[in-house]
């Protein structure tokens, strides 16, 4: 199926770049994705009908049914010199395309850089009840085994050692004061490979805790992973010119110094952090969904990550580059994601997501994913300093108004469009436009 010139070209030469596929029918993007990725006619097919019911029962307990979440592509990703189609699950209208015009800006910079951690997971071993409270002893004792804690902690998994991961490090911690009286906390360091880890950190904690019990003469109580992995970091970078951010009579250089005082009051402010951060998730969640991976993992490592330092901030930093005018961004967060294991695998989207995103493992899928939260964060400020947010979501809401009271194609953006041009935006307009279209 020829779709149109510039989409047949962009699909030849893999370029993000998909002038018009928003305006192509669902199934016209999907089959144009499927080429761009290659997917094989049963992988589309399941984009189309997603979760069977067989499937969804061997995922959880007490199945029901499936809550079903549109995946979109976000376009225009170039990331580290390739480009790339990122497909999001999300129910907020407006998430996709911000994404998509995010990455278009960073784009005209060269897209974006990134850079990853080694995946490396933390298990916590929490010992109370320690022989007369005394912590430094029990934490020497612990010390004195590390070697005998960092093989058993190994022991467990058959393939992560061989493959390089597995035991890295510990790390013993001392909490003198504390409500259930002074405490050690063991950090197991694990490498999961392209796993996001959790049951193999979990079972090396468990492995580990009785021979830090017989060593401290504690009571070993939890032994879990820590969701702030931030020994497991990602991030972000892009160079955006700033003729790249004019528009509609806004320019360019005013709006790279608005982006940069938009991001200042995250810095001290946390009630405007938390909607700032809030927004650089809406992009990292929906590949993390459509993905597999745990999402409810990553925000909270994000919002510990964004109070590390005692106060709640911004989890991004935008300048200008003095030398150049253009707008400077940075994006780093722990970022826990496997392509392996888990949802990745159980779910059948998933693998079709990941097919599609071409990475190699999981620091590959976290690199993208911390670009598609900084282009996500770069179109909110976009708009917040410029002709403000709704204007946007006010635009695709009409579309979709359009849409849901019967118009298609040409003629629901023509619809849409007089409903803003109106003021209008309620279905019931829509419909009476489509009656009058029809
Ligand atoms: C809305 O889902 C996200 C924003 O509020 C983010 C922000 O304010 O930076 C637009």
């Amino acid at each position: 199926m020829v779709v149109n010139r510039a989409i047949e070209d962009a699909i030849r030469s893999r370029s993000s770049r998909l002038p018009g596929f928003y305006q192509l029918t669902a199934a016209k993007r999907r089959a144009t994705v499927a080429r761009w990725a290659g997917l094989a006619p049963g992988e589309s097919a399941l984009l189309d009908c997603g979760l069977d019911g067989a499937r969804a029962d061997a995922m959880i307990e007490n199945v029901i049914g499936c809550f079903q979440l549109p995946v979109g592509i976000a376009t225009n990703f170039t990331i580290d010199g390739r480009d790339v189609l990122v497909p999001m699950a999300v129910e907020e209208p407006s998430v996709v395309a911000a994404a998509s015009h995010g990455a278009l800006m960073a784009r005209r910079g060269g897209g974006f850089t990134s850079g990853s951690d080694e995946p490396v997971m933390i298990g916590q071993v929490q010992v109370l009840d320690l022989p007369g409270g005394d912590l430094d002893s029990a934490a020497a004792a612990v010390e004195a085994i590390r070697a005998d804690i960092l093989v058993t902690a190994d022991a467990g998994s058959e393939s992560l050692p061989r493959l390089g991961g597995g035991a890295k490090g510990l790390e013993v911690r001392r909490f003198a004061a504390t409500p259930a009286g002074p405490m050690l906390v063991v950090h197991l360091l694990y490498d999961t490979r392209d796993a996001m880890g959790a049951n193999a950190v979990n079972t090396a904690c468990e492995a580990v805790a009785p021979l830090i019990a017989a060593a401290t003469g504690g009571r070993v109580l939890m032994r879990i992973l820590s969701n702030l992995t931030d020994r497991r970091k990602a991030w972000a970078e892009c160079r955006v010119p700033a003729a790249a951010l004019g528009r509609d009579g806004f320019i360019g250089a005013d709006v790279a110094r608005g982006i940069v005082a938009a991001n200042a009051l995250a810095v001290v402010d946390p009630y405007r952090a938390a909607t700032h951060n809030k927004g650089i998730l809406n992009g990292i969640d929906p590949v993390v969904i459509a993905t597999g991976n745990d999402w409810r993992g990553v925000e909270a490592g994000a919002h510990a990550y964004a109070a590390r330092d005692g106060a709640y901030r911004s989890l991004t930093d935008w300048r200008i580059d003095a030398a150049s005018g253009d707008l400077v961004g940075r994006l780093e967060l722990p970022l826990a994601l496997g392509t392996v294991g888990g949802g990745t695998r159980s779910h059948p989207l998933a693998a079709v997501c990941l097919k599609i995103l071409d990475v190699r493992g999981a620091r590959d899928l976290a690199e993208v994913a911390v670009c598609v939260g900084l282009a996500q964060n770069l179109s909110a400020l976009r708009a917040l300093v410029a002709e403000g947010i709704q204007t946007g979501h006010m635009a695709l809401h009409a579309r979709q108004l359009a849409l849901a009271a019967g118009a298609s194609g040409e003629a629901a953006a023509r619809i849409a469009e007089q409903l803003v041009a109106e003021g209008i935006i309620k279905v019931t307009r829509a419909r009476e436009l489509v009656g009058a279209v029809g």
